[in-house]
């Protein structure tokens, strides 16, 4: 990725609204939650130079700089996915512009299916760690140090300062926060029974199409990173039903104020 596409998506951002703190990309269905989120400015997608724009439905493709509880955040309303055929650079580009903007914290979130079946569809769930099945990886190419490091450790991918204030705001607003490992596969057909199987041996309590190549880019940039994901389904082949978009979208809107909140008290207590 030319560095020039980069800045001078930042440099618009940054001229329209400012730099920020903390970063936040909000998935499938959540995009305009946060009633407490003070709006400076608001840019379309289309409208930033040098970014990609978004295909799918429930994602509103809008960056909105703002302050919540005191903190200066860029909220992505709507994320880019491989599956809509974006090269894995246009992906994670969003990320690296916060990089330039300053930010030093990223919240993610995503919907994912459930594989742990312990689990229910409209629990929330702190992603502890992540499987990358894709076989793709944002960092493939030429490095660039003024990013990060070559190979950059994965180890812990979640900070654990901030999954601790998460669990605490959990408590405090009476929400089960379950916990566990997210494994992305590239979509945007969902998984088989068999995948879902193999996915479970390996590991993985939840699955979807997002968020591991924007953490990956994230922690390349030595940023703080958080990971709440909205089990939306169960995986393929739990329940004797056929999955689609709309129950995912269903979904998230049933949960979208308590994930809100508790994004928001996450943002307040860190
Ligand atoms: N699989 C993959 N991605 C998803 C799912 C799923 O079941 N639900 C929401 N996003």
């Amino acid at each position: 990725m030319k560095m020039e596409r980069i800045d001078g998506a930042a440099k618009a951002i940054e001229a329209a609204c400012g730099g920020a703190e903390v970063g936040l990309i909000l998935g499938s269905g959540l995009g305009n939650s946060f009633a407490s989120l003070d709006v400076h400015g608001v840019l379309s997608y289309k409208d930033i130079p040098g970014f990609p724009i978004p295909t799918v439905p429930g994602h509103n493709g809008e960056w909105v700089c703002g302050s919540l509880h005191g903190k200066r955040v860029a909220v992505m309303r709507g994320r880019f996915h491989y599956y809509e055929g974006y090269d894995i650079e246009e992906v994670v580009l969003p990320v690296r512009v916060m990089l330039r903007l300053g930010v030093k914290t990223l919240i993610v979130t995503n919907a994912a299916g459930g594989v742990n079946t312990g689990f229910v569809p409209g629990d929330l769930m702190l992603i502890r760690d992540t499987i990358n099945y894709s076989g793709v990886n944002p960092l493939i190419g030429p490095n660039d140090n003024a990013f990060g490091p070559r190979f950059p450790d994965m180890s812990r991918q979640f900070d654990p300062a901030l999954c601790e204030v998460a669990r605490a705001y959990a408590r405090e607003l009476r929400i089960t926060l379950r916990e566990g490992v997210y494994m992305w596969f590239s979509g945007p057909s969902f998984e088989t029974p068999a995948e879902i199987r193999m996915a479970r041996a390996l590991g993985a309590d939840a699955v979807g199409m997002s968020t591991v190549p924007e953490v990956i880019v994230a922690r390349h940039g030595g940023m703080r990173v958080l990971g709440i994901s909205c089990i939306t389904n169960m995986a393929a082949g739990i329940l004797d039903q056929p999955l689609n978009h709309q129950e995912v979208l269903d979904t998230g809107e049933r949960v979208r104020k308590a994930f809100a909140g508790l994004v928001d008290g996450v943002v307040r207590g860190m």
